[in-house]
């Protein structure tokens, strides 16, 4: 063993990385082989990290500032990406999705927004069942790819470690891809217009065109000017993906040499689910020892007592950027329970950042058979998330959605209005569905327009990359 191993292993036993596998834990594959599952995340923990902890520190500076007003995060992506969608034309789509809107929201509100993709790891599920019966057949449910294959047939579905490997090397080539778009003079602002070719006229797409002649126009004037431009060619975008995998999220978790601290290096942020959370299990202990900003899910049933406990759990030196709250309630109960967590917290001393996620609390199923969403729902969520932050005199820190750059049709209603006879000819998701591009950009006009009733930051926008 070299120093640096020896090193890193006295470094991780004293921080308690592996206290977790002696407590409760959910949503584990039953791998078949546990011994062949062990040898591999053994392999996986001898391979470079995705990401460094230098950036997983400006990442959580830059949470610290959305939390405190003075900016907004737009975190999106597959709810299940596939090893067969890391294609270079879906991860260009969805990075420009994620662009576009992030101009708007940066345009139409004034403020930097911290650009997050539920991208480049975001392969593993919670399932409600650990089985699916289909004509009698009973097999394991499908748990993303970086476990079982989709097709309902025994082999398909039986779990292979194989890809907890094959899972780690999708999620490099992905950043990869990534990391060149985003620094290769694709995200170059003075670009604006290309990151909308390709798609139909639409209301949302015809906005958004003016909205990027207009910054053209500003852009060209400020050179006339003499102004530098330099730092527009390169964009901060970050990923993220539920930690859901204990054995896979430990493997790569390392020791910085730095600081010798623990860092997660499979993401730059990672959120605990809704159905991992609880205070006591394995997810919590784990998440609570890596330096990491961590998202944690809240539903409708959650409650201050456990808000509170979460806080102190993982953000007992109330860091800013280390804890987010992803709301996830639906748009019926959203009024009812949020305001309520928001006015206890203000006596803690605590500033979360809070991002709404309008999707997990409003799906529903079609009488034949689809798992679907109505835009109406999804927008009504975000306003009353907007409103319940304007009340309590919080910040309404971001907005969490799982979109594609592909033109699905998976998600009922938006400017298209897409009907249930659409969503038989262009379902494409595995698991939950997704904005297609329109609805996705539609949102973001939304949003801006929301932002607007709140105080713009004091961080000036273009400054630094964001
Ligand atoms: C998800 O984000 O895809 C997800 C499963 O969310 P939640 O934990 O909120 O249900
Ligand atoms: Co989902």
């Amino acid at each position: 063993m070299t120093i640096t191993q020896q090193l890193q292993q006295q470094v991780s036993a004293a921080a308690g990385l592996d206290a977790w596998r002696e407590l409760p834990i959910r949503q584990q594959p039953n791998w078949p082989d546990k011994q062949a599952a062990a040898a591999i995340a053994e392999q996986i923990a001898t391979r470079p990290p995705l990401v460094f902890a230098g950036e997983v520190d400006r990442l959580r500076e830059r949470l610290g500032q959305a939390a405190a007003g003075n900016a907004f995060v737009l975190q999106g992506g597959d709810c299940a990406e596939t090893f067969a969608g890391a294609t270079a034309d879906k991860i260009r789509a969805r990075v420009s999705t994620i662009l576009q809107m992030a101009l708007v929201l940066t345009y139409g509100a004034s403020m930097p927004v911290v650009k997050m993709g539920r991208m480049a790891g975001q392969f593993a599920k919670p399932r409600s069942k650990d089985t699916e019966t289909r004509d009698g057949v009973t097999l394991p449910a499908y748990r993303g790819d970086i476990v079982n294959g989709f097709a309902f047939t025994e082999e398909s579905r039986t779990p292979d470690p194989q890809r907890l490997l094959d899972g780690y090397h999708v999620a490099v080539s992905t950043l990869n891809l990534i990391r060149s778009f985003t620094t290769g003079g694709f995200a170059d602002m003075r670009e604006v217009h290309s990151w909308n070719q390709g798609f139909a006229k639409n209301p949302a797409n015809a906005r958004y065109d003016l909205m990027a002649r207009e910054i053209d126009r500003a852009l060209k004037f400020m050179t006339a000017t003499g102004a530098d431009f330099e730092a527009l060619k390169e964009v901060e975008f970050y990923v993220g993906h539920e930690g859901l995998l204990l054995e896979y999220e430990r493997a790569m978790t390392r020791i910085d040499s730095r600081t010798k601290l623990p860092y997660d290096t499979s993401a730059h942020f990672i959120w605990i689910g809704e159905r991992t959370r609880d205070l006591d299990e394995a997810h919590m202990d784990f998440f609570s020892r890596v330096k990491n900003p961590i998202g944690v899910k809240l539903g409708p049933g959650t409650d201050t007592e456990t808000m509170l406990r979460i806080i102190d759990k993982l953000d007992p030196e109330r860091e800013p950027g280390r804890l987010t709250f992803i709301t996830r309630m639906g748009a019926q109960k959203i009024g009812d329970v949020l305001p309520g967590l928001l006015e206890s917290i203000k006596a803690e001393g605590s500033t979360p950042l809070w991002i709404t996620d309008p999707m997990h609390g409003n799906g529903f199923t079609t009488e034949r058979g689809y798992k679907t969403r109505n835009f109406d729902d999804i927008v009504t969520e975000v306003k009353d998330f907007f409103a319940a932050h304007k009340a309590a005199g919080t910040h309404p820190g971001g907005i969490h959605v799982e979109l594609t750059g592909d033109d699905v049709a998976e998600c009922l209603g938006g400017s298209d209005r897409v009907d249930e006879a659409a969503l038989e000819t262009r379902y494409e998701s595995q698991c939950d569905p997704r904005l297609n591009h329109k609805q996705s950009l539609e949102l973001s006009f939304l949003v801006a327009e929301l932002l607007q009733q709140f105080p713009s930051a004091e961080v000036p926008v273009g400054q630094d990359n964001w």
